[in-house]
């Protein structure tokens, strides 16, 4: 018997021994920084000469790891050797498929500390925030396991007499997971799992900044008894390999979190049927955001301060339920800003292997540009109150930075920065606030700080967004808790960690049989 499920409980790391234990982690990840990690497919591990160079964010200089890079031949290998697997991986009894992640489960939490150092070192993130990524990826494994375990037998329908009529789910076939470097471990390993315990095979394309977690990943699946074939481990360009595999006829879904802009790319593409195609791809894409915590007169103002604070800088904001907007009704304007300008102050920046640090690197060059560029914009659309200022010189380094008193259409109120970068906007009364938080193109995460119990349930009818909290931050989805996922074109509203979420990887297969 399978126990209840309950999400992995969080590090307390004021505790000697865990943070020795991490120390030890970051001990071990340092024993094989620099190596080089192969593609496989079909189990067979491929060296290639051309290589994607992980290195550490906030020391430029660390390599965390040379990755083979596949291309389009090899590609094509993949597409084979998953197609071949899926054929005796779809009858696998699903059972023994949960029994892999189960096992896999308990092969991170074994090295859980040493995971998230390496997240640590590859992703820039400080304990908390990378102890929270090792954690969901293992809540990911626990949770898709028992939905496969309660799906097994269909969903009951009617029989007539003399009739036995069944309603079964039956697996896609071969996947494709691109996933982003933002939670490089748990959206990479859930997404993965999502797709095969329900019986497809995939081709795992990881984000280019952070491929060695996902190879280590590779190997804990491998270990944990997934025959080959079944995941096959492709990093390579998106405009490549990327492309050739949303193209090719025999891929039938496709698994994307990431941006806006490759994300509807890859859903218009995916919507091409090929020659030789005989199905319509389905495509499930979980993209950005422009979250809001709206702030009513009546609140505690102290809580709404911690929490925009915390939801907006927490892994440098580069979450997609990042807080990247305050909306805050006008009586109560001026003493938020001021708390959370105290708040913000307090916060250390620097590199996140000193656990000290509340803040770390943003994720590399191009980003540091971007949300550099992004703080010149809200300087003359509104009034830097708090940071602004970078640091390139060993790492990524940006201030928590507040820009207060914007319109509510100014670029700042609208395009997702990605960065440790939160707008203050004033709004008339509540109904006004919850118009602005609903003035974007996107709808992922909210938060409405209020006592006001009408007001409540006027954001919980009004507020349209996939995951909407109260008083509280609008960051921290627990799989199995908070189900994940967004409207408009924050994506498919596919919910991660929901109870709906697995049979978006299968279909329905009706079978009627007369006595
Ligand atoms: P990105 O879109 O740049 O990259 C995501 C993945 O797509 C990477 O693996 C990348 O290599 C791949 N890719 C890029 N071009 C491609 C192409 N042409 N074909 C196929 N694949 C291609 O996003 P990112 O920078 O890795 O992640 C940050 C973005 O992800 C933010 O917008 C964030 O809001 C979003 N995000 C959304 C969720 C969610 O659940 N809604 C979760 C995490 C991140
Ligand atoms: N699941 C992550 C969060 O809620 C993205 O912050």
């Amino acid at each position: 018997m399978v126990q209840l499920y309950k999400h992995e409980p969080f590090t307390d790391f004021s505790q000697v021994a865990n943070s020795e234990a991490y120390q030890q982690g970051l001990g071990m990840v340092k024993t094989y920084l620099g190596q080089n990690y192969d593609l496989v497919i079909g189990g067979e591990k491929i060296s290639t000469e051309n290589k994607i160079i992980s290195i550490n964010p906030a020391k430029k200089e660390e390599v965390i790891g040379y990755v083979s890079k596949a291309n389009r031949d090899l590609a094509e290998k993949a597409v084979q050797a998953a197609d071949a697997a899926f054929q005796t991986w779809r009858k696998v009894k699903p059972e023994v498929r949960a029994d892999i992640l189960f096992k896999a489960a308990a092969i991170v939490r074994r090295r859980k500390h040493e995971f998230s150092a390496l997240l640590t070192k590859e992703a820039g993130k400080p304990w908390n925030e990378a102890d929270g990524d090792t954690a969901e990826a293992i809540d990911f494994l626990e949770f898709y396991a028992r939905q496969m375990l309660k799906l097994k037998d269909g969903i009951p329908v009617q029989s007539r007499p003399n009739e036995n009529n069944r309603y079964d789910y039956i697996p896609l076939g071969v996947g494709i997971i691109i996933s982003p470097w933002n939670f490089p471990f748990a959206i990479m390993a859930g997404t993965t799992v999502a797709a095969i315990v329900t019986g497809n095979t995939v081709l795992l394309k990881p984000a280019s900044t952070t491929p060695v977690i996902a190879a280590k990943f590779v190997e804990v699946m491998e270990e944990a008894g997934l025959p080959k074939g079944v995941l096959n481990f492709v990093p390579g360009s998106g405009s490549e390999v990327g492309d050739y595999l949303i193209d090719h006829p025999r891929t039938r879904f496709v698994s994307f979190t990431g941006s806006r802009e490759v994300g509807t790319r890859i859903y218009e593409r995916a919507a091409k049927v090929n020659e030789g195609q005989i199905w319509l791809k389905r495509v499930i894409a979980e993209m950005g955001g422009k979250d809001t915590i709206v702030v009513d007169k009546e609140a505690d103002l102290d809580l709404a301060a911690q929490s925009i604070v915390n939801s907006a800088f927490g892994f440098s904001g580069q979450k997609c339920s990042a807080c990247s907007r305050a909306v805050i009704v006008a009586e109560v304007y001026d003493q938020v800003l001021e708390r959370a300008l105290e708040l913000t102050k307090e916060l250390s920046v620097g590199d996140p292997e000193d656990g000290a640090n509340f803040m770390g690197p943003v994720i590399d060059g191009q980003a540091y540009k971007k949300i550099m560029e992004y703080i010149e914009i809200g300087k003359q659309e509104g009034r830097l109150a708090a940071g602004g200022k970078g640091d390139d010189t060993t790492g990524y380094f940006i201030e928590p930075t507040i820009i207060a008193d914007l319109d509510p259409y100014a670029r700042l109120m609208q395009e997702e920065v990605f960065g440790p970068v939160v707008a203050f906007s004033k709004a008339k009364d509540f109904d006004e606030a919850i118009e602005i938080a609903n003035n974007t193109d996107y709808g992922l995460t909210g938060a409405v700080i209020t006592n006001n119990r009408e007001n409540m349930e006027k954001a919980r009818d009004d507020f349209h967004v996939g995951n909407l909290y109260f008083n509280r931050g609008c960051t921290g989805a627990i799989v199995g808790y908070q189900p994940f996922g967004g409207f408009n074109m924050s994506g498919t509203d596919s919910k991660a960690g929901g109870p709906d979420y697995l049979i978006l990887h299968m279909q329905g297969k009706t079978t009627s049989e007369a006595y």
